[in-house]
């Protein structure tokens, strides 16, 4: 059977008929093909981008100008799959027209389907002219690692006396100013699923425990490269070893001679 695009107006969909939404985070045109191939309903070009790909100490310092040219190739790769892409750290929190401006270039620019930023209630004036101007929005709430300092380092959130009441409001402020679904990243499984319950859109976790309505991996745990992963994290592979492996019988071949063969080689 012929696999449909996935549009917006699937994940509410999926979410009143229970089925899970699975997105991925991806970065460039190899992994948005290999991920669209093995079916991801959303390819998130996150920031994780910063630390994952380009080794920043985190995703503070990420442009929007280095994040174009990653989303559009992951664009390119996405035949079905629904692509967002992040808005980094400083590009949005200014002002409603900060976003706005941000928000067009990433779309004009890289093809991306909607962006996604960080915070609740403090950013709802940006969202609501986002979504004004077009364009789909997706929220970001729990633990924000563009606010790391802030929140005193990587901590689980929705703790303490008023932890899921905040989370809640902060969820719905998203939902009231337009947002189509909202990741819950480190929070505990029961602000999750409050927050779940309340909002007709969507709920994607990481970290956020199994009654979210989806999923998202940053797809270097998920495929297990690297050598540090989260707790939260599952490994389904182990492409990080098969990487060493593959390269190290390629140099081995070379130090051999026995690369390039025959069969590698044109005689005339
Ligand atoms: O940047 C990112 O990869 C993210 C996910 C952790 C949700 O925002």
């Amino acid at each position: 059977m012929s696999r449909k695009k996935v549009r917006i107006h699937h994940f509410k969909e999926m979410k009143q008929r229970g089925e899970k939404i699975a997105m991925l985070t991806a970065y460039d045109f190899p992994t948005a093909r290999a991920f669209d191939a093995g079916g991801a309903d959303i390819l998130l070009v996150g920031d994780s981008l910063g630390d994952n790909m380009l080794g920043m100490e985190s995703t503070v310092p990420l442009t929007l100008d280095e994040m174009v040219p990653f989303a559009r190739a992951v664009v390119r790769g996405a035949e079905h799959a629904f692509v967002i892409a992040d808005l980094p750290f400083g590009s949005y929190e200014v002002s409603p027209e900060q976003a706005v401006e941000s928000a067009i270039r990433m779309v004009k620019l890289s093809g991306a389907h909607a962006i996604k930023f960080e915070g609740g209630r403090r950013v709802a004036r940006q969202v609501k002219a986002v979504t004004d101007a077009g364009i789909p929005f997706c929220g970001h709430l729990g633990f924000t690692p563009q606010s790391e300092t802030a929140l005193g380092g990587r901590r689980i959130q929705g703790r303490g006396e008023h932890g899921i009441e905040d989370l809640v409001a902060d969820a719905l402020a998203l939902q009231e100013a337009g947002a189509f679904a909202v990741v819950l990243e480190m929070v505990i499984a029961p602000a999750a699923k409050a927050v779940t319950e309340a909002l007709d859109i969507p709920t994607i976790g990481i970290g956020a425990g199994p009654d979210t309505d989806g999923q998202v991996l940053v797809w270097l745990d998920m495929a297990g490269v690297g050598e540090w992963h989260p707790r939260f994290s599952k490994q389904f592979g182990a492409v990080g070893q098969a990487m060493v492996d593959a390269s190290a019988a390629y140099v081995d071949e070379v130090k051999a001679v026995s690369f390039p063969a025959a069969e590698h080689t044109f005689e005339s």
